[in-house]
């Protein structure tokens, strides 16, 4: 297995069920609380604003936790994703929790395709979903693809210069990784996950990219997006870097020693220029 996507769905895959039952993702909580959000999106709900009645699309769903938090403030919902096995695990997540949510099993650069175009007022992802691809121009142009003229982009994703830390350097931030996209990818072999388990797994090579903030605002500019917004964060919704990073009350970590000096993640919004 040579190609990144089944190198990575294989992965995926066999994470997927692994989170579904891991006390990071709160699946539990959302069967047991109607009203129960993800922190991610309790995290990013006063930028997002009212999302009532839009017709959304969130990409690389995974196993949904997201995407029906966004169901749940109103918006229309639909989740894409290439793993077959978070799908699963998401609609299960739907059945138990409601309200509906429609998943699509699709790789990202297809989703207009599957999806059709112009059919979106919104389109969501991040919180890891950009480095799983190779070109950004692409995926710029899948986002353009699937809005309606006025339709407007959200993500929070991390930040490319915590992807090029190397997190094994003990109490020093070490930038060893690619800050810009490449065309060869980081190839990494990891036996774990982000989340606590107790689960072990075989399929752990993985390639990804990183993609700079410049990298990406161009893009979607050059495909005819209107940048409306561009905040750096000084939290990440995952312990990024094990050992030196504190837990803060809303679930979001933070470098513990001096962290204003890492821009953790971003919001980025943006809106497809009419005509
Ligand atoms: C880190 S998860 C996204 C996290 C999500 N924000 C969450 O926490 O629920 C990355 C997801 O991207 C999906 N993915 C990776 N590459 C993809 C591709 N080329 N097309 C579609 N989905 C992809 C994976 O299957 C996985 O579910």
């Amino acid at each position: 297995m040579t190609d990144y996507r089944e190198l990575n769905r294989a992965s995926w895959d066999e994470r997927a069920p692994a989170h579904a039952t891991s006390p990071d993702y709160a699946v539990e909580q959302f069967v047991a609380d109607p009203h129960f959000l993800s922190e991610v999106v309790r995290f990013d709900l006063p930028l997002l604003g009212d999302i009532a009645g839009l017709d959304g699309v969130h990409l690389q769903c995974h196993i949904g936790t997201d995407t029906l938090s966004l169901a749940r403030l109103g918006a229309r919902m639909t989740g894409l994703d290439f793993s077959g096995a978070a799908l699963v695990e998401a609609r299960h997540l739907v059945e138990r929790a409601g309200p509906p949510v429609d998943f699509v099993e699709s790789d990202v650069y297809s989703a207009p395709d599957v999806l059709g175009t112009g059919r979106y007022d919104l389109v969501i992802t991040g919180i890891g979903a950009l480095c799983w691809l190779p070109d950004i121009q692409r995926w710029a142009c899948v986002v353009a693809d699937l809005l309606r003229p006025g339709g407007r982009l959200f993500i929070r994703e991390g930040h490319p210069m915590l992807w090029a830390l190397d997190e094994a350097h003990g109490d020093q931030l070490v930038v060893d990784y690619p800050y810009f996209e490449t065309v060869e990818p980081l190839v990494d072999d990891d036996d774990g996950t982000y989340v606590e388990t107790n689960a072990s797994f075989v399929h752990n090579t993985t390639h990804s990219w990183n993609h700079g903030l410049g990298e990406v605002v161009t893009a979607l500019f050059d495909v005819g997006m209107q940048i409306t917004q561009l905040v750096e964060h000084d939290s990440v919704p995952w312990d990024a870097i094990p050992g030196q990073m504190t837990k803060l009350d809303n679930g979001e970590w933070r470098l513990t020693d001096r962290p204003q000096r890492l821009a953790h993640t971003y919001t980025l919004q943006a809106v497809k220029r009419p005509g």
